[in-house]
């Protein structure tokens, strides 16, 4: 009937004030580390969904919906977790949380940034080993380089905002990069080609998409200045990582910082385990704040979809 609570099911940890509001409206059940099979099995009793970058939401799982899901509500601004087609096809409803950690992700971005330039944590793991090794952890200045932002979203845009009070000659590139928002932080947006060739520092901002996958690859490694540093707080997917490999051992890539992996936890353990590379375990939108502001911002919007609120697709 239609006065029937809906049921709403969170298969990773939501902040408790998003918990709350949604138990306002239906009831909640919170299951963490379901398998596909499990979730599978769950989600025909679900009306919706709440996801953040753990949980694959398959095809299978849209199939074994049978129609009852309304809406999938992703925690996090990327939606690369979810089959978009099939939750057209089934008449799911697909919403994000788009602004709630702008800030959290351009933070851990520049945080990896300076702890990369600085051996921040190689430097650490020695003097932790009994070692203090001052001249090998010898790093680089931020102030005066270049840094090339690949996506100038809201993320890349408060990367950029950050980067340029360190000091650096900020470029970005972005196909459907808003010009006024460039003008306005004092970044010149350039050509894909001559960000590569130009950049002393990488930071990637981009979506995960067919269009972004591996895009830094053999090929645009060997456009990059050799010695280029390279920051992944967006998607492991963007870059081929046996690529990265390879140019992290031809010198072409002198370091890089990743928060982010193709699979998540990562299997290649050469490129995490290489000394050059510093990695975090996907941590960009982790912050208390940032967690909080999420939980509410994907809670109003999984509300405002079964209350019939909203109709377009994230
Ligand atoms: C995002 O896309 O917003 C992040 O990947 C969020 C997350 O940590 O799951």
């Amino acid at each position: 009937s239609p006065n029937q609570r809906s049921t709403i099911l969170v298969s990773e940890k939501l902040g408790e004030a998003g918990l709350e509001l949604l138990r306002s409206f239906g009831d909640v059940e919170c299951l963490y580390d379901l398998s596909p099979d499990e979730l599978c099995s769950k989600i025909s009793s679900c009306d919706a969904l709440i996801v953040r970058s753990g949980t694959k939401v398959t095809r299978q799982v849209f199939e074994a919906a049978k129609g009852r899901l309304k809406v999938v509500g992703r925690a996090g601004v990327g939606i690369d977790n979810v089959d978009l087609q099939a939750a057209t096809e089934s008449g799911c409803l697909v919403v994000n949380a788009p602004t709630a950690n702008t800030v959290a992700a351009a933070e851990h971005g520049i945080a990896l940034l300076a702890a990369m330039a600085r051996n921040v944590a190689q430097a650490d793991a020695s003097v932790k080993a009994g070692k203090w090794q001052r001249s090998k952890y010898v790093g680089v200045s931020l102030v005066g380089k270049t840094l090339a932002v690949m996506g100038f979203g809201k993320v890349g845009s408060e990367v950029a905002r950050r980067a340029k009070g360190l000091g650096m000659h900020v470029i970005a590139h972005d196909p459907y990069a808003p010009t006024d928002r460039a003008r306005a932080l004092g970044v010149e947006l350039v050509s894909f080609n001559q960000a590569m060739e130009t950049a002393d520092f990488v930071s990637l901002h981009m979506p995960l998409t067919p269009t972004t996958s591996k895009v830094f690859n053999d090929e645009t490694f060997a456009k990059m200045k050799k010695g280029v540093r390279i920051v992944n707080v967006a998607r492991g997917g963007v870059i081929d990582e046996d690529a990265l490999l390879r140019a992290l051992e031809s010198g072409i890539v002198a370091q890089a910082a990743l928060d982010v992996f193709t699979e998540e936890p990562p299997k290649e353990s050469k490129l995490v385990q290489h000394e050059n590379v510093t990695v975090t375990p996907h941590l960009g939108a982790s912050t208390k704040e940032a967690q909080a502001c999420v939980a509410i911002e994907i809670a109003e919007a999984v509300v405002g979809a079964l209350k019939g609120e909203l109709s377009a697709t994230a």
